[in-house]
């Protein structure tokens, strides 16, 4: 039941815009991905396949997962228009549920929000689990609404320590790469310009 509500909720958001996200790769997985040797990725909550399909054009092997077909469907649309489609496994999960089989280089879940309550942090955990030794885990929250979405949504975003303290993570086995808030110029979806705050979690699993 609870499955059905969540991609119910996924796909009727999917169906009011042909396009929801940009389509672009994230700013931050921009910025970590190039620093790290290709292999596997799990891109977890893909959504139109932008992550996706930037790492496969970037030699890596992508498991790309979501809870909405739609967006699925998207990504896929996206990955054979840029013929990197042979590089990239999409899977349908919802990832409270159940969670994609193997041990990934990167994992990745960018801004894998959800404004209906949800374990996030049993998720993340899981996303933890899957990273094989060496590789690593990357996590981007959004530290506020951007600007352009301020008052849309009353939604509450976790902050870096929450995160942590929800991964309760080993530090003997994991090196805090990256752990910070960080600010960028960008560009809402009719021009805007605006300042977002990103959360940016980069753990290598030693
Ligand atoms: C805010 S969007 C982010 C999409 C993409 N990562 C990006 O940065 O553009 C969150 C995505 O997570 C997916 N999602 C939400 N809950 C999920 C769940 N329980 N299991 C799998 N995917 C989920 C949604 O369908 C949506 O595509």
């Amino acid at each position: 039941m609870e499955q059905l509500d969540a991609k119910q909720r996924w796909e009727e958001r999917y169906a009011e815009s042909d396009r929801i996200w940009s389509g672009r790769p994230n700013a931050r997985l921009v910025e970590v991905a190039p620093g790290l040797t290709p292999g596997r990725a799990l891109d977890l909550g893909c959504g139109e396949g932008g992550d996706t399909v930037w790492l496969a054009e970037h030699d890596w092997h992508v498991v790309a997962v979501d809870i909405a077909d739609a967006a699925l469907a998207r990504a896929a649309e996206l990955a054979a228009s840029r013929n990197v489609l042979d590089r990239i496994e999409f899977q349908q999960h919802n990832l409270t549920e159940t969670f994609p089989q193997g041990s990934f280089d990167l994992v990745s879940a960018h801004f894998l929000h959800s404004p209906w309550d949800w374990d996030r942090d049993a998720l993340l955990r899981r996303a933890a689990d899957a990273v094989a030794p060496g590789g690593t885990l990357l996590i981007v929250d959004h530290g506020e609404a951007p600007p352009w979405a301020q008052g849309v949504h009353d939604h509450r975003f976790p902050s870096v320590t929450e995160v942590l303290d929800g991964l309760a993570l080993d530090a003997a086995q994991w090196e805090r790469v990256r752990v910070e808030q960080s600010e960028r110029e960008a560009q809402g979806p009719d021009g805007q310009s605006g300042t977002l705050i990103d959360n940016v979690i980069v753990l290598r699993r030693r």
